[in-house]
C-alpha cells in the first residue's frame, strides 16, 4: 500500500512532537480521477500530522468494496478506519461491538452543533452513541448534460426531464446516445431513484422508501414512474458502459447527452477541466423537483486494542470534519460539506445550486439512510433485469417492486 505523499521537511519536526507515529490502513472504494484527488487531501492533512495515511483503496464500485470490508472486521482482520456511506450499512458490524465509540471526541468537538442537516450525523449514531463521522453529502439527484452534445445536435440544453426527452431523437440523428447508464445494479437502481422523485415528487418517495407503503408502490402514480423509466432505459439501451466514471466520460466527451448520477460525478468533470454552466448543465431533481438526497460517505474506525491506534484514529475522525479538510475535500470531490460554518465561495454553479437547495431544506434522505442493504440489494437486482431485459414490461417490474416494499426494512 502506498502512502500519497512524502512529508515535507516543514512538517517533519512536528514528528519529533507526535508522540506516536501511528500507520493507519484505511480502506475506501475512491479509485476514479476525481475520487482520488479528493481522498488525497485527507491522506494529506493526517500525513501532515506525522502519522501515517496506508492508502487501502479497494477498486469497483461500492458493491465490491463493501462485502470485502465487512468481512474483513468480521474475520478479525480490521483496516484501523473505512468510508462506507453513511446510514444502515454498519449496524450490524455497530450491533456486534466490533465499531470504535467516538462520542467523546463528537461531544467535545460540538458535532451536533456543526453537522448540518442533523440527519447526517443521526445517521451514525446507534443506541445514543456516535460511531461514524460523516464527511460529505453526496446526493443523487442530478443529471449532467453535455453542452457540446446539444450543440452538435442542433438542440437546446434541456432544462427538464421532459426537454430531455423529446430532445433524445435529436441526439440519436447524431449517434449520440441520449442516456448513459453504467450497467450495474446500484447505477439503474440509483437512476431509479431519481426519476422515482423527479416524476412522482419526494412526497411519493418518502411514502414508499420511509413508510414502506405498499399501496404506494403498486399504485398509479408509481406506474407513471415505471413508465418514465421504461422510456429512460429505451434511451440507454446502447450504453455498452459499466464503471460509472466511464459512463461520465461519455458526457464528457459528448459522446452521450446526459447521465443521471450523484453529484461524485463533477469531481470527474473538474479533473477533465470542465466548467459548470459552460461546458457541462446540471439539473437537480431533474429539473422538476429540485431537492438534494442527503446521501455520502462517513468514516468508521474498527475497534483495535491498541490506546495509541485508537488515539489516531480519533484525530483522524477529527480532522476530517475540520473546516480546511472539509473545504479541501469537498471541492474536489464535488460533494457538500457537512458542515454549514465554512467558506464554500469556491465552489462551482453546480455545487453553488446544491447548496442553495439545501439552504431551503429541500432535502431528502437517501436510500442507504431509509432501506436496509437487503432490501436494497433487492430492489438493485430488480432493475439490473429491467434494464437488461427489455421483455420486462413496467407492469411485471412494478408488481415486484411493490413485492419488495412488502417485506422491506
Ligand atoms: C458512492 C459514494 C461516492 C462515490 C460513488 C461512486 O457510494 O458515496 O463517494 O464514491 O459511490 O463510487
Amino acid at each position: 500500500m502506498t502512502k500519497f505523499t512524502a512529508i515535507p521537511a516543514t512538517v517533519a519536526m512536528c514528528i519529533a512532537s507526535t508522540a506516536y507515529a501511528a500507520d493507519l490502513e484505511v480502506t475506501h472504494w475512491w479509485t476514479s480521477g476525481g475520487e482520488a484527488a479528493a481522498v488525497a487531501e485527507f491522506a494529506n492533512a493526517f500525513n501532515a500530522t506525522g502519522h501515517n495515511w496506508v492508502d487501502g483503496a479497494i477498486a469497483g464500485s461500492g458493491g465490491t468494496a463493501r462485502p470485502i470490508i465487512v468481512s474483513r472486521i468480521i474475520g478479525g482482520d480490521p483496516m484501523h478506519a473505512t468510508q462506507l456511506n453513511h446510514g444502515r450499512q454498519a449496524e450490524e458490524l455497530i450491533e456486534a461491538g466490533l465499531m470504535l465509540d467516538l462520542t467523546d471526541i463528537a461531544e467535545a468537538q460540538g458535532w451536533k452543533d456543526i453537522v448540518n442537516p442533523p440527519g447526517l450525523l443521526e445517521s451514525c449514531t446507534q443506541d445514543g452513541k456516535i460511531y461514524c463521522v460523516p464527511v460529505n453529502i453526496h446526493s443523487w439527484q442530478w443529471i449532467w448534460l453535455s453542452n457540446e452534445a446539444y450543440k452538435k445536435a442542433g438542440v437546446d440544453v434541456p432544462s427538464n426531464w421532459d426537454e430531455f426527452v423529446a430532445a433524445a431523437p435529436a441526439l440519436q440523428e447524431k449517434d449520440i446516445l441520449p442516456l448513459v447508464v453504467g450497467q450495474q445494479g446500484w447505477q439503474t437502481n440509483g437512476a431509479f431513484g431519481v426519476i422515482q422523485v423527479a416524476v412522482g415528487g419526494a412526497d411519493l418517495w418518502s411514502e414508499i422508501n420511509i413508510n414502506k407503503s405498499v399501496e404506494a408502490a403498486a399504485g398509479p402514480e408509481m406506474a407513471k414512474v415505471f413508465a418514465a423509466a421504461d422510456t429512460a432505459r429505451q434511451m440507454s439501451a446502447n450504453s455498452n458502459v459499466s464503471d460509472w466514471n466511464l459512463a461520465t466520460a461519455k458526457v464528457i466527451n459528448g459522446e452521450a447527452g446526459g447521465q443521471i448520477m450523484g453529484d461524485w460525478a463533477q469531481g470527474e468533470f473538474a479533473v477533465a477541466g470542465k466548467i459548470a454552466g459552460e461546458d457541462y448543465t446540471c439539473l437537480p431533481g431533474l429539473g422538476v423537483n429540485e431537492v438534494i438526497s442527503t446521501g455520502g460517505d462517513a468514516f468508521y474506525f474498527p475497534k483495535v486494542d491498541d490506546p495509541e491506534i485508537t488515539a489516531a484514529q480519533k484525530e483522524l475522525a477529527s480532522i476530517m470534519i475540520s473546516k480546511e479538510a472539509q473545504v479541501a475535500f469537498n471541492l474536489k470531490k464535488g460533494s457538500l460539506p457537512v458542515r454549514g460554518d465554512i467558506d464554500l465561495s469556491a465552489a462551482n454553479a453546480c455545487m453553488q445550486k446544491g447548496l442553495e437547495i439545501l439552504a431551503a431544506g429541500g432535502v431528502l434522505p437517501s436510500g442507504d439512510q431509509v432501506l436496509s442493504s437487503d432490501t436494497t440489494g433487492q430492489i438493485e437486482d430488480l432493475f439490473v433485469e429491467f434494464w437488461s431485459d427489455l421483455s420486462m414490461t413496467p407492469e411485471d417490474a412494478q408488481a415486484r417492486y411493490a413485492d419488495i416494499i412488502a417485506s422491506a426494512d
